[in-house]
């Protein structure tokens, strides 16, 4: 008897069913290959659980995943919900509340620069020679996005509004322990990333940060405020192994570290929970410009299930079969039209396609 988990499939809007189908014919490959069965629900979710069922987060949804053991999540927004109140559009009504929902608190976004894609950066070739690989270790459900009071009060031009700014020891505990533990799997460095000469959260956050880090001497710490951490990411991003930020640090230092990696298309991340809990989605958006295609890359989609096998699955070696597959696909020249760039050796290919040749490397011995 092999093992079996229970999915919560997600799609969203946009590109997100596409994508989402190719990673799960990826699952089916995993089946065939371990010995492991994914039950599958879907669920509504974001602009099409608006239209159908009137909410981004419908409470069917929410029981789905709550009877899950985890969520794979594809993508969620479009023009269509724009003009929405920002509290019930796509994107804001559906993840922050799943976040706080299943205390997704620990977000790893791995910010890879593919050796075959280095091209794509926007950064000089001398920049990036060699690629960097970075993961920002974002924490996810406190600080300024949660904190009270917040809102906005008064009457016209009286009208203040309001965030608050608040963490609290265990909180940075608990994340500050899941940036050390994956440095260890990786350079074994962590730069946490603070703004200590104007915060009090952040001169807590440093504090509680060194105490951590004595655990885990064979880690390398070093304190960095984030403005300077946004510009030593584009001056050498080769310096960072793990970036530890707080929730909103780490909101605008991943989508930068994403950026320069020139293949948003292709970067997974993970939401975690204490426990085996998680939820996996692609770092890019909906890209409603393109969907229904046919052209979308669904190889972000396909390593948030790689992640999934990792995380909330503990098959490691299933994941890693994935990323070996994925990039074996695009050392073979394959590529979507976002990566695609003309050059000798590669082949421009659909959404299906590209889903197609990574079973295809996975299925290779
Ligand atoms: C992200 C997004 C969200 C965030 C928005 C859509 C609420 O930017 O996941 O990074 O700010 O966390
Ligand atoms: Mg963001």
């Amino acid at each position: 008897m092999g093992k079996k988990f229970r999915i919560a499939v997600l799609s969203g809007d946009g590109i997100g069913p596409e994508v989402m189908a190719e990673a799960l014919n990826v699952l089916d490959a995993v089946e065939g290959r371990f010995q492991v069965k994914f039950e599958r629900t879907f669920a509504n979710v974001g602009g099409i659980a608006i239209d159908k069922e009137g909410k981004a987060l419908p409470d069917r949804t929410v029981e789905i995943c709550k009877a899950s053991d985890a969520i794979l999540f594809g993508s969620v927004g479009g023009p269509k919900w724009e003009d929405l109140p920002p509290d019930e559009q796509p994107e804001r009504g559906a993840l922050l509340p799943l976040r706080k929902i299943f205390g997704l608190y620990a977000n790893l976004r791995p910010a890879i620069i593919f050796p075959a894609l280095t091209g794509a950066s926007s950064l000089k070739e001398e920049v990036i020679a060699g690629g960097f690989n970075i993961l920002v270790v974002r924490e996810l459900t406190g600080g300024i996005y949660f904190s009270q009071p917040k809102g906005i009060e008064g009457e016209g031009r009286e009208r203040v509004g309001i965030d608050t700014m608040r963490y609290s020891v265990p909180e940075i505990e608990r994340i500050a322990h899941v940036a050390f533990k994956a440095a260890q799997k990786r350079d074994r460095r962590v730069t946490s990333i603070d703004k200590a000469n104007v915060l009090s959260t952040s001169v807590l956050w440093r504090e509680v940060v060194e105490a951590i880090g004595r655990e885990y001497p064979d880690v390398e710490l070093n304190h960095m405020y984030v403005d300077n951490g946004a510009m030593q990411l584009v001056r050498k991003p080769k310096q960072f192994d793990v970036l530890l930020c707080e929730n909103m640090f780490g909101d605008i230092l991943s989508d930068e570290a994403a950026m320069l990696t020139g293949s948003l298309g292709m970067l997974p991340s993970a939401s975690l929970a204490e426990g085996a809990f998680g939820m996996y989605e692609p770092s890019g958006g909906s890209a409603p410009d393109i969907a229904d295609q046919g052209i979308a890359n669904p190889i972000a989609q396909i390593l948030s299930a790689s992640m999934m096998l990792h995380y909330s699955c503990n098959m490691v070696e299933a994941a890693e079969a994935i990323d070996g597959a994925v990039q074996k696909v695009l050392d073979k020249g394959f590529r979507t039209s976002d990566i695609y760039q003309g050059r000798t050796g590669e082949t421009q290919v659909s959404t299906s396609e590209m889903g197609a040749a990574v079973i295809a490397a996975l299925q290779e011995k």
